[in-house]
């Protein structure tokens, strides 16, 4: 009897992660969850490693959002991975930033096949090292074929240049006669963004502190739900992920309307 007692669980407590998801289930996820993957240098320095280090810890959480997000039914991942900006970075830490494509999908491809799972790229590629772009278009290849999940890694992407060269191709194919400036409207001009087959983010989420946007998809996130949280990417858990969604559950989305 004693024995009994000790052993029954507050059933607060006993909430496992499986039992969350499928409350978090019971409500329409959102389709579309972009993330800006903040803080692996300074999860690195608060344990004495190198900037590497972070990132390194932070493929691992890439792996961990992508089968969760994948187990809840959202349809799009999309993770900055990679700035038009980051190239200011020490040598370095690029060239390892622009290893970890191939180390994560030289040892996850086949459980992103398995699970049905689409990989897709946004950024510039011509910048991009062979080695790096190899390793995308294999997984892009591989994965063409699936249905579930679409991984979208923005590498390097930056908003502002996206929109200038989605505007000089609208000017070109004006001058061009192939769109006529009465059928350019907010629909149209999005077919000439790098996002051009994806809906609009329902939900950003940006890690390690940071309430701002870093030049990232400036004109997708005009309506969607901003979450922000101190905790820096490495540590990010399925449980914050979850935590995200159950927000963005609560909010009323109204678009400008009543
Ligand atoms: C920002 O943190 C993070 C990056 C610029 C790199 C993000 C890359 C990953 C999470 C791994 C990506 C994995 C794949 C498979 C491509 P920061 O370095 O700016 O951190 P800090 O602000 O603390 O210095």
């Amino acid at each position: 009897m004693f024995k009994k007692f000790w052993l029954r669980k507050n059933p607060k407590d006993s909430s496992t992660l499986q039992d969350k998801i499928e409350e978090i289930k019971k409500m329409p996820v959102p389709n579309h969850v972009a993330i800006i993957m903040d803080g692996n240098g300074r999860w690195a320095k608060k344990r004495a490693l190198p900037r590497i280090a972070g990132h390194h810890e932070g493929m691992k959480v890439v792996r961990k959002t992508t089968m969760l997000a994948n187990k809840l039914g959202i349809k799009t991942l999309t993770l900055y991975a990679f700035s038009t900006e980051n190239w200011k970075r020490p040598k370095n830490e690029v060239e390892y930033i622009m290893r970890l494509p191939e180390e994560f999908l030289g040892t996850f491809l086949p459980e992103l096949v398995e699970n049905n799972v689409q990989v897709k790229m946004m950024g510039y590629k011509n910048q991009l090292p062979v080695h790096t772009m190899h390793a995308i278009e294999k997984a892009i290849e591989e994965t063409k074929h699936n249905n579930g999940l679409v991984l979208n890694f923005a590498l390097n992407y930056g908003s502002r240049s996206e929109i200038l060269d989605a505007v000089k191709q609208v000017l070109n194919d004006c001058n061009n006669g192939i769109l006529k400036e009465t059928e350019l409207d907010e629909k149209a001009f999005s077919s000439y963004m790098m996002t051009a087959n994806f809906a609009d983010p329902d939900l950003l989420i940006r890690t390690s502190g940071e309430i701002r946007l870093s030049n990232f998809m400036l004109w997708q996130l005009a309506y969607s739900e901003l979450w922000f949280t101190d905790v820096l990417w490495p540590d990010f858990s399925e449980e914050h992920l979850l935590e995200a969604i159950e927000t963005f559950q609560n909010r009323q989305r109204r678009f400008g309307g009543l």
